[in-house]
């Protein structure tokens, strides 16, 4: 399969009203050529509607949307050099897995042979040759998600866009189909768009994450940096796990304050033996999460969650707690981030 000329896309203004509600607030975005940039954010956001207006599904009520350079804002979806795959890739069941792959192109009335070769070309990408023949009801959830990815890139998109690709598979399929994703477009080297409301699948796939919130992206970033530097309380609450307290940190304990104090677990640090910084604290309960432990710690001025490895202490236990690292808020907004004086 040709490696695709990829431009990038460029959103500017997009705004859309539907019920009477506006939904998405002039939002703005630039994804570079061949990058893999994800929505996230909860349930109602905006994620998909973004995602039909940028495919041509939907029409914005004000916006630019360049693919490549060139604004396609008034072209319908079959004329954009975009291909979506929906949420629930809506395969049709009395086709083959090649005439489902081949469809588009043969909407686009291409010669047969080139559909032939397109649709083999797009079914080795995906991996699927041994299941061309195979009608979709018969191949497995992984597989039916890889015939409709193969679907949208046998159009050779100049943009790849998904909308929840990996949402209808089981957690140990969706981590080998998210690689797979991930490894064909790096191949193809091919702009796309990933919606989700998953956060651990937006950081271990994306070059960057638009975090949206209300219609409107809070923050638009690496991964890594979304973690360190989150812009917002509701960020810093959406990517990763964080100990939120209301007050300030003063020689290592939380006092009260006017602000919102964000503390990662691993932050937390607990052990047998006091320790300057540290206060008393009690192990209250012990969560494993497979390599590490979460346990849940009560000291005199606040309850915090704790990362541990090894072999997590017992329920009841007392040591020491204290804070290594922390973010600052005040009404939302990241105003610092400390460490111990
Ligand atoms: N046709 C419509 N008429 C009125 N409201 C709509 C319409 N389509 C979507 N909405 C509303 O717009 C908001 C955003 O919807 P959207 O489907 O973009 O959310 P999402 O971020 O994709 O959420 P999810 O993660 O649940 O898929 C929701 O509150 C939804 O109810
Ligand atoms: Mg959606």
């Amino acid at each position: 399969m040709t490696t695709s000329v990829s431009g990038g896309l460029a959103i500017e203004g997009l705004h859309k009203v539907l019920g009477g509600r506006s939904i998405i607030h002039s939002l703005d975005m630039a994804v570079r050529p061949g990058e893999l940039v994800s929505l996230l954010g909860p349930s109602g956001c905006g994620k998909t509607t973004t995602l039909r207006m940028i495919a041509g599904f939907l029409t914005p009520d004000a916006g630019s949307i360049k693919v490549g350079g060139r604004e396609v804002v008034n072209l319908g979806p079959e004329h954009r050099p975009s291909a979506m795959v929906f949420q629930n890739y809506a395969l049709w069941p009395h086709m083959t897995v090649a005439k489902n792959v081949g469809f588009p192109l043969k909407l686009r009335k291409r010669p047969k042979a080139e559909i032939a070769e397109r649709v083999d070309a797009a079914l080795t990408l995906v991996n699927l040759m041994h299941h061309k023949d195979s009608r979709p009801a018969r191949i497995s959830g992984g597989e039916q998600q890889r015939t409709a990815l193969a679907r949208a890139l046998v159009q050779e998109p100049e943009l790849l866009l998904l909308d929840e690709p990996l949402s209808n598979l089981d957690a140990k399929l969706r981590v080998k189909v998210r690689e797979d994703i991930r490894e064909i477009q790096q191949r193809l080297g091919i702009t796309t768009v990933i919606v989700t409301h998953d956060q651990e699948e937006a950081m271990s796939v994306s070059d960057r994450i638009a975090v949206m919130n209300n219609g409107r992206i809070e923050q638009f970033s690496t991964p890594a940096d979304l973690y360190s530097t989150p812009a917002t309380e509701f960020v810093a609450t959406f990517i990763g796990s964080l100990n939120r307290l209301e007050g300030r940190i003063e020689d290592g304990r939380v006092v009260p304050g006017a602000g919102v104090v964000g503390i990662r677990p691993e932050d937390v640090v607990f052990g047998p033996e006091a320790h300057p910084r540290g206060l008393a604290a009690t192990v209250e309960r012990v969560v494993p999460r497979g390599h590490f432990a979460e346990l849940h710690l009560r000291r005199e001025d606040a309850e915090l969650r704790s990362y541990v490895t090894g072999v997590p202490p017992a329920v009841g236990t007392s040591g020491c707690a204290r804070i290594e690292k922390w973010l600052e808020f005040e009404d939302g907004q990241l105003v610092g981030q400390g460490t111990p004086a």
